[in-house]
């Protein structure tokens, strides 16, 4: 595989987070999570960061982070925030860098595994379903446009780690 930015993406809750790291361990590559990078930035939480700024000011960190991230060299796995999909700006960079892997997911399971998360602003509060349904319908036409696409519904991240070191093989 000669591609050396492996970018992840996906709704809130797919995995990416855990997937992309026994990625990056199997690839012998470094594991960059943008979420993470950008608390660290900002000295702040992300719930913060939305409670006082607001979301717009959030996209703005995130992809200010992300062209770093995907600007620097070097090999990597990227685990982006479900949202950065949104920027055609960060759609169109993701594109020309790297070999974007998107970890499908079905509503269903992301409420499952998000149930008792409390550090994801965009579903906090009441009418959650309904929210969760309607980003994901506005964001599936970003999901499907990826490299490689893999279903995780029902399989460990092992399995989502080595399905995607397989489909890897043609890069
Ligand atoms: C967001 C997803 C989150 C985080 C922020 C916004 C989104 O990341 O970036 O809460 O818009 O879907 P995860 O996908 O890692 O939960």
């Amino acid at each position: 595989m000669s591609k050396k930015l492996l970018i992840l993406t996906g709704f809130m809750g797919s995995g990416k987070t855990s997937v992309g790291k026994i990625v990056a361990k199997r690839c012998g590559y470094r594991f960059v999570d943008l979420d993470a990078e950008i608390v660290s930035a900002a000295g702040r939480a992300i719930n913060d960061i939305f409670a006082t700024e607001g979301e717009q000011a959030f996209r703005l960190l995130e992809s200010a982070r992300l062209e770093q991230i995907l600007t620097a060299g070097g090999t990597c796995v990227i685990a982006t925030g479900g949202g950065a999909v949104i920027s055609e700006q960060n759609r169109a960079l993701m594109r020309a860098r790297g070999v974007i892997i998107n970890l499908n997911v079905s509503l269903d399971h992301v409420l499952s595994r998000l149930n008792k998360c409390t550090d994801r602003p965009l579903l906090a509060g009441e009418n959650t379903l309904e929210r969760a349904t309607k980003l994901m319908n506005e964001r599936e036409q970003f999901y499907s446009d990826a490299d490689i696409r893999i279903d995780t519904d029902g399989k460990s991240v092992e399995d989502v780690a080595t399905e995607i070191l397989c489909r890897l093989k043609g890069f």
